[in-house]
């Protein structure tokens, strides 16, 4: 079996990465320094693949701790890199902290990739990475535009170390830009750990729903969209997941017609902040408590994926509705009340 290095491996995406990966025949170990994760989550992991996954509990900016990793793991095929600071608000209050962790961590990793030969590399992107687009529909070619935060940036200058690196070594790589990834592992074993108060909608209507939080706010219903909110692309963590291993098989399997190629990861579909909010009240049966508000600063309309590059790139086919979304995080959010995580 392939082994497969996870950086980020205890976060939302990569945990339910590392199901999808091992349940597809790969062998995976995990870095995390757990600064913004908890390792508990690897609990839930192994509840579902019934198998441990080794945590090496590193930070990826200290070269050497990283260098140790592959010179432990040699036979290191594959790297899924997600680890790195993703909330856009403090991104803005501390960007230094944000350029300085992304980007020295991503840089290790690429040097020990190089060192030790590793063949293949998967980049966690963002959609974020077009800014506020000309276009709603965007596919991978539209151009980009300035990032909306220093977060939106590092995933910018990331891409763009990336695609330089890759160009003078053995080393091929794909870059995901993600959408709004929302939702839980239909077990419930595992799903998203918000750090403090949830500045994404729907840990945010999850959390409300519950009575962690007494009232939501809707960030603006003065927008050109069809009931005056925005629109986003929803798409459930268990799809992204899957197209991270489709991805890895594409480069194990030399399909890559490039050195680095990128594809959207979005379910196509636009909806607006109050159609999730009544899409999550119909699943739920829970009437949420929420106000409409001010615009949020930096938020873009509308945007949302044209994925025609991954499905018949990668053959991925996003299968989860917005509904089954919905209802996955609300399971999940009902468990975390009921269970210490
Ligand atoms: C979605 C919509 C809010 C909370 C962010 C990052 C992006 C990516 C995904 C990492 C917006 C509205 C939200 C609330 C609300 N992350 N909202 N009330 O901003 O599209 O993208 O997460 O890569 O990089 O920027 O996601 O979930 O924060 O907001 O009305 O309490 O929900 O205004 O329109 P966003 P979000």
């Amino acid at each position: 079996m392939d082994k497969i290095l996870v950086t980020g491996g205890c976060g939302y995406i990569g945990s339910h990465t590392i199901v999808d990966l091992v349940q597809n025949g790969y062998e995976v170990i995990c870095a995390d320094n757990n600064s913004r994760s908890n390792e508990a989550i690897l609990n839930g992991v192994e509840k579902i693949i019934s198998k441990k996954i080794k945590n090496y509990k590193v930070d990826l900016c200290i070269y050497d701790d990283t260098y140790a990793i592959f010179q432990e793991n040699p036979d290191i095929k594959g790297i899924i890199h997600f680890a790195a600071y993703k909330a856009v608000g403090e991104s803005v209050e501390k960007p230094l902290l944000y350029f300085q962790n992304n980007l020295d961590s991503l840089i290790n990793i690429l040097k020990c990739a190089e060192e030790f030969k590793v063949p293949h590399f998967v980049f966690s992107s963002s959609c974020t990475v077009y800014g506020n687009p000309d276009t709603v529909i965007v596919t991978e070619e539209t151009p980009q535009k300035p990032a909306e935060s220093p977060y939106g940036a590092t995933k910018q200058m990331g891409e763009l170390i990336v695609n330089e690196t890759v160009k003078n070594i053995s080393l091929s790589a794909i870059l995901l830009r993600y959408f709004n990834p929302v939702g839980a592992h239909p077990s419930i074993h595992i799903g998203e750990l918000p750090l403090g108060k949830p500045a994404n909608l729907v840990p945010a209507i999850t959390q409300t729903a519950i009575g962690k939080i007494p009232m939501m706010n809707v960030f603006g219903t003065d927008y050109d969209t069809r009931d005056g909110s925005c629109v986003r692309d929803y798409i459930h963590v268990c799809d992204i997941a899957h197209a991270h291993t489709l991805a890895l098989n594409y480069l194990v399997e030399a399909k890559n017609t490039a050195k680095c190629e990128v594809f959207n990861l979005g379910s196509g579909n636009g909806y607006t902040v109050l159609e999730a909010i009544a899409s999550f009240e119909k699943v739920s049966g829970v009437k949420l408590n929420y106000q409409l508000g001010p615009r949020r600063p930096g938020d873009v309309v509308a945007i949302y994926a044209n994925n025609s590059k991954a499905r018949t790139g990668l053959g991925w086919d996003p299968r989860y509705t917005l509904d089954e979304m919905m209802d996955s995080a609300w399971k999940w959010e009902l468990k975390l009340k009921t269970e210490k995580i």
